[in-house]
């Protein structure tokens, strides 16, 4: 069975990188779309290479945020995204986008939600002086990383903190996450509880 995905991206695109390499042309799941919110995002090229169609849906093209997100749901939905991946889109995406792909639109966060939501969420945690840290990946609701939560991996930091090492981390896990996550849903072992919709039951995967 075919599960066509789209993932958008505003930057390097790491993340895209690697549901790419491990995700995409298995067991059915296919990267279909890759949308940037910015016409200078790296992961553009990665997708490209790969073959996979990509657009620009920039604000500084269609600075009204209604009509940028139609448009972008409008392309999503003429390639058949089954879900949509947010891999580093750093924009919020209207209400209105939200309700149109609802149940349907996964997030990673490289934090333990919900500590520190919201840009700078390594740079928090690192602030704050935390011991134990994490990735998230995460249904998208109308509010900032607030939806139900999917996976999580939690790591310990060390005393001796060198940012590059740690940002380093926090991508090692989720690059590992996030695909992970992907694979979980395409295969139908993600469902929102009913009766408490803050509750995601996942059967296991190993
Ligand atoms: C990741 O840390 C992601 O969690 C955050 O932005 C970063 C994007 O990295 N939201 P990349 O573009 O996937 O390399």
């Amino acid at each position: 069975m075919s599960f066509p995905i789209a993932v958008l991206i505003s930057g390097e695109g790491s993340n895209l990188q690697a549901l790419l390499d491990t995700v995409h042309g298995q067991d059915g799941i296919e990267i279909v779309a890759v949308a940037a919110s910015r016409a200078e995002a790296r992961g553009l090229a990665r997708a490209e290479a790969a073959g996979v169609e990509t657009a620009v849906f920039a604000l500084a093209d269609q600075p009204d945020r209604a009509l940028r997100d139609a448009a972008l749901g409008d392309w999503l939905e003429e390639r058949g995204a089954r879900l949509v991946v947010l891999a580093g889109f750093m924009e919020l995406l209207t209400p209105a986008f939200i309700r149109r792909f609802a149940g349907r639109i996964v997030n990673v966060h490289p934090a333990l939600l919900p500590a520190f939501p919201g840009l700078g969420a390594i740079e928090q945690a690192l602030e704050h002086g935390v011991k134990v840290a994490g990735v998230t990946v995460h249904f998208v609701d109308e509010g900032v990383d607030s939806g139900p939560i999917v996976l999580q991996e939690s790591f310990e930091l060390p005393y001796h903190r060198d940012i590059a090492a740690t940002r380093q981390r926090f991508h090692e896990v989720e690059h590992r996450l996030l695909p992970r996550a992907v694979r979980l849903i395409a295969a139908g072992r993600v469902q929102v509880d009913e009766s408490n919709p803050r509750l995601v039951r996942v059967e296991a995967d190993d």
